[in-house]
């Protein structure tokens, strides 16, 4: 017989304790257990029908068959299309991530807005605003007329028997899953059993019935979804909202799709009115460009199927610490550390006495490997003070031997740095097939150390085009 009904719920990694303690041994976080009842509890099932029926069998199907509806039901706003892979899915459930604050409410009422005109039912629940709080924001948005059912509502049982009357409803938007709680838990709404429970509830509903439903959820200030990670893991897609406080733009990131591609982005500007989509990103991320200051290189990424130019800015100083400091913004630390590590071995650049900084311009984040060379770059040219020609872009990964690998996509890349008036790249030998443009007078060292070579030469003289 279990003595104890209790238990402690870690409500950062979810992981379950019989006992109270300060730290979780699971993801060693402090003060995150917090005591919660075993009904519904993670690990527990549903304790309730457990022991009360046995299996019942299920019809076992074949792969092949009848999908009713169009799959996906597209909102029309590109940049969102973009990122849920080519519109919501029939039947899924998406975690919509963010820092309160940063428009997740904004763009899933414009969304709902879009798709509600289109004739889908939509309803929109939110946990969190009152109703006159959302129709002054559909007011300032200009949708106030648009079909959207709505309703501010906490409890899951409520909230399934409201969207149970009438038509099946394409799309339901639940705002936030922090706020709803069901009555098979019994912890405080927000905790991690509460939040996995209502999640639950909510995905069965999809499932079962086809609807597609998105999950608002809040991000804590170490960019995790609070709490209810847990969910990360049973939803189908996960989009992250992001954007930098002082800058209005904001990126919609797929971080998670089980019916499309993870590195797709959307972008977003914040009006008054509103998200705008923003079509051609690396406008924005180099729009604040200074010409001829040494530590800054233009990196030509891809998002996705789509190249971004963005400004990488290092700055390298003489340190006055034992230990100095490498600080980066937007990208990978040990990354950092790596190139660095690379460029002493193998170039002869001594780093050891200078404090590091590391910048991605605008607050964009980086994640490709590709970065390196463009790092590497802009590390040189701050340390020996030689600005990099200002109508050149970099691509390419480094690495531990010095090396620099080809990377994927080489001609989009170049194309889109060419549409925007770059005059020269530098990007690695064994690229695939560069027809023409500013890819043919490229200069495609082999190893990072040539690449040096070129940078330091520069100082005799303005940088040489040739070679
Ligand atoms: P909101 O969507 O409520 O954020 P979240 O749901 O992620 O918490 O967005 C709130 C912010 O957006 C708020 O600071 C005001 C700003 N905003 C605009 O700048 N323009 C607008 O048209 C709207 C509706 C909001
Ligand atoms: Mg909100």
């Amino acid at each position: 017989m279990a003595k104890s009904r209790v238990q402690f719920i870690c409500q950062n990694c979810g992981s379950v304790h019989q006992r109270w303690a300060g730290k979780c041994d699971a993801c060693g976080e402090w003060n995150t257990l917090v005591e919660e009842g075993t009904s519904g509890g993670i690990g527990s099932g549903p304790a309730n029908t457990r022991n009360t029926r046995k299996g019942r069998a299920v019809v076992l199907t074949s792969l092949s068959g009848d999908i009713e509806d169009a799959p996906r039901i597209v909102s029309g706003i590109g940049e969102l299309d973009r990122a849920t892979g080519g519109g919501f899915v029939r039947g899924s459930a998406l975690l919509v991530g963010g820092d309160p604050g940063i428009g997740k409410s904004t763009l899933l009422t414009q969304a709902a807005a879009a798709l509600a005109s289109k004739g889908h039912r939509i309803v929109y629940v939110s946990g969190e605003e009152a109703v006159a709080q959302i129709r002054l924001r559909a007011q300032r948005l200009g949708v106030a007329s648009t079909p959207v059912e709505l309703a501010a509502e906490t409890n899951v049982e409520d909230i399934l028997a409201t969207i149970a009357d009438g038509k099946r409803p394409d799309l339901v938007i639940l705002d936030s899953i922090q706020t709803l709680w069901t009555d098979l838990a019994d912890s405080a709404p927000g905790t991690v059993t509460q939040v996995r429970a209502a999640a639950q509830a909510m995905i069965r509903y999809a499932k079962s019935t086809g609807a597609a439903i998105v999950l608002v959820g809040h991000v804590t200030k170490e960019g995790q979804i609070a709490g209810p990670r847990v969910v990360e893991h049973m939803v189908d897609g996960v989009l992250y909202f992001e954007g930098e406080g002082n800058h209005h733009f904001r990126i919609l990131r797929t971080v998670k799709n089980r019916f499309g591609p993870t590195d797709e982005i959307g972008v977003f500007e914040m009006s008054d009115k509103g998200l705008r989509e923003v079509s051609n990103p690396s406008e924005l991320f180099l729009g604040e460009r200074h010409a001829k200051s040494p530590g800054a290189a233009v990196f030509a990424g891809m998002e996705g199927t789509r190249p971004v130019l963005v400004e990488i800015q290092a700055l390298v100083a003489p340190s006055s610490l034992g230990t100095p400091r490498r600080a980066v913004v937007g990208w990978d630390g040990a990354r950092l550390s790596m190139v660095l590590a690379v460029l002493e071995a193998h170039c002869g650049v001594r780093f050891g006495q200078h404090d590091v900084y590391l910048n991605v311009a605008g607050g964009y984040r980086i994640s490709e490997p590709a970065a390196d060379l463009a790092v590497a770059a802009a590390l040189v040219s701050s340390l020996t003070g030689l600005a990099l020609p200002a109508d050149c872009v970099y691509f390419g990964e480094i690495s531990l031997s010095g090396a620099v690998r080809p990377v994927a996509h080489a001609q989009q890349r170049l194309k889109e740095a060419e549409k925007l008036g770059f005059g020269s790249a530098v990007l690695p030998l064994g690229s695939e097939e560069i027809a023409g443009g500013i890819g043919a007078g490229a200069f495609q060292p082999t190893e990072l150390a040539d690449l040096v070579a070129r940078i330091a030469g520069s100082r005799r003289g303005r940088a040489d085009d040739d070679e």
